[in-house]
């Protein structure tokens, strides 16, 4: 049987190069093999997005652009907007009987999240228990392999653990899934911090235009021990090269400038020049068919809600043998 692919993304804002070669790419590279669902997770946004509901549906948008812009074949694969499968909120549920508050206070990117985003007003529930409903995401479509970036490990961890316990208790219903890492595992932000993220201000996006993309590329960080371009600078830990070696096809180029990078022969604005030659190289045909899209927006409404109607009838499917398994299919007659 064809294996299935289900990821997906909180639509808080357009995507970025990080989730470019965290998980984007090895989508586009996987979409002929495995039957695969992207879940655009507008419920999961609103679980620290909830005071800003307004955004959500231009941010439902933009994302769905960004995957038809990175070349995921609407003819294929099936864009699913997670509000509009209601089955989700069941299972997750259930699923709640099945997880202690003790896993979830050790699961390590829920921790980091909690602190990084600072909820004055206490933790709500809803984030506390979002990586429940995200387990609910990957199983009700019978995922087999889950393209991520590593700080979402711990989530698939968590759902395999799920999935254990409810085919063990139930009975065998559930796919337990694997995680797919991609090439660069995390990228950093151009500000050298260990993770690219929106409400960081440290991000290129997919759509950036070149005048954007040179000026957050020339503003980079790189190694702050380096005060002249003929001082020996770092390579590790040295941003500008991380990116370099993850976009940059030609491998002789970036090697010659490490080399003369760790001598002190070559300044960050040349280092950052062909930085930015090389980015753009990997965004323009990502842009243009962007803009291709965004001017086609009726279009893609079509793309979302037919990839949205045929992966709830399989979560439609899924859950009645859920219900079936877990005996809630009496009926009081
Ligand atoms: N948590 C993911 C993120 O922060 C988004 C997401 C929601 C997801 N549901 C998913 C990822 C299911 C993989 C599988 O971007």
């Amino acid at each position: 049987m064809i294996k299935r692919i289900l990821t997906g993304d909180r639509p808080t804002s357009a995507l970025h190069i990080g989730h470019y070669v965290g998980s984007l790419q090895n989508r586009v590279r996987l979409q002929h093999e495995y039957d695969t669902y992207l879940l655009i997770a507008d419920i999961q946004a609103l679980t620290d997005n909830f005071e800003h509901p307004e955004n959500l549906e231009a941010n439902v948008m933009e994302v769905a652009l960004d995957y038809l812009a990175v070349g995921i074949d609407p003819g294929k694969v099936k864009i699913v907007v997670q509000s509009m499968v209601p089955e989700l909120t069941e299972l997750t549920i259930y699923f709640m009987n099945l997880v202690t508050v003790a896993t979830l206070e050790r699961n390590p990117t829920l921790k980091d999240e909690i602190k990084q985003k600072n909820f004055t007003k206490g933790l709500p529930v809803g984030f506390y228990t979002y990586p429940i409903s995200q387990a609910a995401d990957i199983t009700i479509f019978k995922a087999d392999l889950v393209p991520v970036g590593d700080d979402q490990l711990p989530m698939i961890e968590q759902t395999r653990e799920i999935v254990r316990r409810f085919n063990r208790l139930y009975r065998k219903v559930l796919v337990e899934p694997k995680a797919l890492v991609g090439e660069v595992a995390r990228l950093p932000g151009t500000d050298g911090g260990a993770k690219m993220g929106k409400s960081l201000g440290n991000c290129i996006y997919l759509g950036d235009s070149p005048e954007v993309l040179r000026k957050r590329v020339m503003s980079m960080f790189t190694d702050p021990t380096r005060i002249h371009p003929t001082d020996p600078g770092h390579i590790e830990g040295n941003p500008v090269f991380t990116y370099h070696d993850a976009f940059n096809a030609d491998k002789e180029e970036v090697e010659a400038l490490k080399a003369r990078y760790r001598k002190g022969t070559v300044g960050d604005v040349e280092v950052k020049e062909r930085l930015f030659k090389a980015l753009n190289s990997v965004l323009a045909p990502i842009r243009e068919r962007r803009e291709h899209f965004a001017a086609r927006r009726g279009e893609v409404r079509e793309i979302i809600m037919e990839g949205t109607r045929k992966g709830r009838a399989l979560a439609q499917q899924t859950m009645e043998e859920v219900r079936a398994a877990m005996k809630l299919t009496y009926k009081l007659e």
